[in-house]
């Protein structure tokens, strides 16, 4: 197995106030992933079973420019990558970062709230989902920061869950169902948030969840989700 951990991270601009900086979270996914991959598969899905992968929410466009490293690295990884945001300036800020890693229009990128605009032909295509999504109660977010656009970088609705109940009742239908290639939903969640309410959901809609990854950060722990399908 060759270490990949020599592959750079993304240099990130992001002069938008409203687009969310990597922060500890988006490096929890990048380390993990960085541990995970070797010369012929990436978590245990093979290299020629990924034909699709996509992040959700990919405000500077880190993970899928740090996607793009690895096709660099391994000829034989050689999936289509794709991003989307419900903000414009995020897809326009990812923009800008895939050409400062010198990559020329390599991402497929769709402006959208969760999947609701994807195109119905990428239905069941994806092997590999990422979503660091909005996971903070939203009163937390309003005592401090009333209605400002990067709200949606942190507020995940009431219990802080909102956003990703909306993308577990969604992603079943883009995940890739082929139980031979496998597929992995890769998502990030905070030890404060009370989730039993997602995992029943989890649980109904046929994934079973594993925690992959966590890292301490003062008052909590972030939590690098896996779901896969039972
Ligand atoms: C915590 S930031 C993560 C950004 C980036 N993936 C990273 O790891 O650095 C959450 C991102 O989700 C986006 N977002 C929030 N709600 C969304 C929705 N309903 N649909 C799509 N994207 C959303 C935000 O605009 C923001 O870019």
């Amino acid at each position: 197995m060759n270490n990949i951990k020599d592959i750079p991270d993304p240099i990130i601009i992001n002069k938008f106030k409203s687009v969310y900086s990597p922060s500890d979270d988006s490096y929890l996914i990048i380390d993990y992933f960085k541990e995970k991959i070797s010369n012929s598969d990436f978590d245990g899905l093979e290299f020629n079973n990924i034909n699709n992968i996509l992040d959700m929410g990919t405000g500077s466009g880190i993970i899928p420019i740090f996607f793009l490293l690895i096709k660099k690295k391994y000829s034989k990884f050689n999936p289509k990558i794709y991003a989307s945001d419900i903000l414009e300036k995020a897809i326009l800020c990812s923009k800008l970062n895939e050409k400062i890693n010198h990559f020329e229009n390599e991402i497929i990128f769709f402006q959208s709230d969760l999947f609701n605009s994807f195109p119905q032909n990428l239905k069941h295509t994806f092997n590999i989902i990422i979503f660091n999504p909005p996971y903070l109660p939203s009163i937390e977010i309003e005592k401090v920061n009333n209605k400002m656009p990067i709200n949606f970088s942190w507020d995940g609705g009431i219990k802080g869950i909102e956003v990703l109940k909306r993308f577990i009742n969604q992603v079943i239908e883009f995940i890739d169902i082929n139980d031979k290639k496998g597929s992995y939903i890769y998502f990030i969640s905070s030890s404060r948030a009370d989730i039993k309410e997602l995992d029943n959901l989890i649980r109904e809609r046929g994934f079973k969840r594993r925690v992959v990854k966590r890292k301490h950060i003062f008052f909590e722990d972030i939590l690098l989700n896996r779901l896969e399908l039972k």
